[in-house]
């Protein structure tokens, strides 16, 4: 069977029939033959990516609890066969604020994105929109908004972090806005950095500060580097030009370092929802207060996250906060979730458990790692397929049919 590779103008719709017709196979590029699973790719990410910026994808913060326990509990739910259900029609589209959508994904937003490959957000946002769901674009990209929006068909989500220099903040809305991005998704876990000893150990820097181990490092992966030799850009785009001497690495990294606000408070979502006139998603919740507290402060969606087990270790998974915050607050704010989600049967969990879609972080880094704008269709495509066998074999036809039926 032939891969079918999306186009923009062949954007898949959700529709399956079954047996289904995406497999990965003979239209992928060479590099990505074989490559059946999120796990296939991780691996030739690590054997492409210097390993500086596969660390820094991999890891989650301190003893790595609460990101273990993001995997683990999602792998304890089982899923209930059912048999003998005529399913030889399935779709897996349905919408995401309103936003017609071919799977229930969207693509997380990723820091250093442009770092794993060249342009890496560009290539992402390309893939995604090529197989009909959502891209977030992070501030912390290489590639600038006015980047990604030049070289994209349509619009694309933008994740916003509060700094200190609220004019900064206040031109970062304003430049969402004249982007066209579709929705502002504001994440409020970060007021303070989570270590990741890894990153600590690998020194990281943006561009990769060149110690003789990076040079090493960067030295046994040629194709990442002759590739970066054409890259747009080598620093966070989206601060180039604010931060005084741009150009000059040590400075961004210390103004970065400098500008996360340990004062942010729910004043500071008031005002940018003052700002922001579109759909504004609160990304970081994992309790029913600060959910109910999103909803009240005009978020349309909030994302269940603990940023990936990155930031408070010893946060509880997500999946096991999922149920009780979808209940407390889905009537009135959309619940996206996010943390562990590996597999089309993660997604079919989360959807279970009350969430109406899943961001994706590390399956789709993976991918771009692998194989740049192929690498991300391919881990689309292979969520695509998981959940679709996944849903016909819990006798599930379409997604709104899925809920705690399909759980044991
Ligand atoms: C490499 C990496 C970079 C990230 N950068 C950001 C970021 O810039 N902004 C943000 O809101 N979340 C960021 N996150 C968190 C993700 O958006 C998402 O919450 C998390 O990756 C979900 O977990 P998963 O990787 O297990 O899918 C990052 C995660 C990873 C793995």
């Amino acid at each position: 069977m032939e891969r079918v590779v999306p186009t923009a103008l062949d954007i898949p719709t959700g529709m399956v029939t079954m047996p289904d017709r995406v497999t990965i196979s003979s239209a992928a590029p060479q590099s990505l033959k074989g490559m059946t699973c999120i796990e296939d790719l991780r691996r030739a990410a690590r054997r492409r990516v210097p390993r500086v910026f596969f660390d820094y994808a991999e890891a989650g913060s301190y003893a790595e609890q609460t990101l273990r326990a993001n995997r683990a509990d999602l792998e304890r739910i089982t899923l209930k066969q059912r048999v003998l259900v005529d399913v030889s029609q399935l779709d897996t589209a349905t919408t995401i604020l309103g936003e017609t959508v071919s799977l229930p994904v969207a693509l997380a937003p990723i820091g250093l994105g442009g770092m794993q490959w060249a342009d890496g957000e560009i290539l992402a946002c390309r893939a995604a929109q090529a197989a009909g769901i959502p891209y977030t674009m992070s501030t912390m990209s290489i590639c600038s908004i006015e980047d990604v929006a030049e070289a994209v068909g349509k619009p694309f989500w933008f994740q916003l972090y509060v700094m200190k220099d609220r004019g900064f903040v206040r031109s970062l809305v304003e430049r969402a806005a004249a982007a066209r991005c579709s929705a502002l998704v504001l994440t409020v876990d970060l007021q303070v950095l989570g270590q990741r000893h890894a990153d600590v150990r690998n020194g990281l820097s943006v561009p990769p500060a060149l110690k003789p181990r990076t040079i090493l490092d960067i030295a046994s992966r040629p194709g990442w580097t002759a590739r970066m030799l054409t890259a747009k850009r080598w620093t966070f785009g989206n601060l180039a030009g604010h931060v005084k001497g741009a150009d000059s690495v040590k400075a961004v990294a210390d103004w970065v370092a400098h500008q996360f606000d340990a004062a942010l408070n729910w004043s500071d979502v008031e005002w940018i929802r003052s700002l922001w006139p579109g759909k504004l998603i609160i990304k970081g919740i994992l309790n029913v207060d600060d959910a109910r507290a999103a909803g009240k402060a005009g978020a349309d969606a909030i994302v269940v996250s603990n940023h990936g087990g990155r930031q408070l270790d010893g946060a509880p998974s997500t999946i096991s906060m999922l149920p009780r915050i979808a209940e407390a607050v889905g009537s009135e704010v959309e619940v996206l979730f996010d943390g562990g989600v590996h597999s089309g049967q993660d997604v079919m969990r989360a959807l279970a458990l009350g969430a109406r879609a899943c961001l994706v972080g590390r399956a789709y880094v993976y991918g771009l790692g692998a194989g740049g704008e192929a690498g991300v269709a391919t881990a689309i495509e292979i969520l695509r397929k998981e959940l679709s066998v996944t849903m016909a074999l819990t006798g599930t036809r379409s997604v709104s049919e899925i809920d705690g039926r399909v759980l044991n």
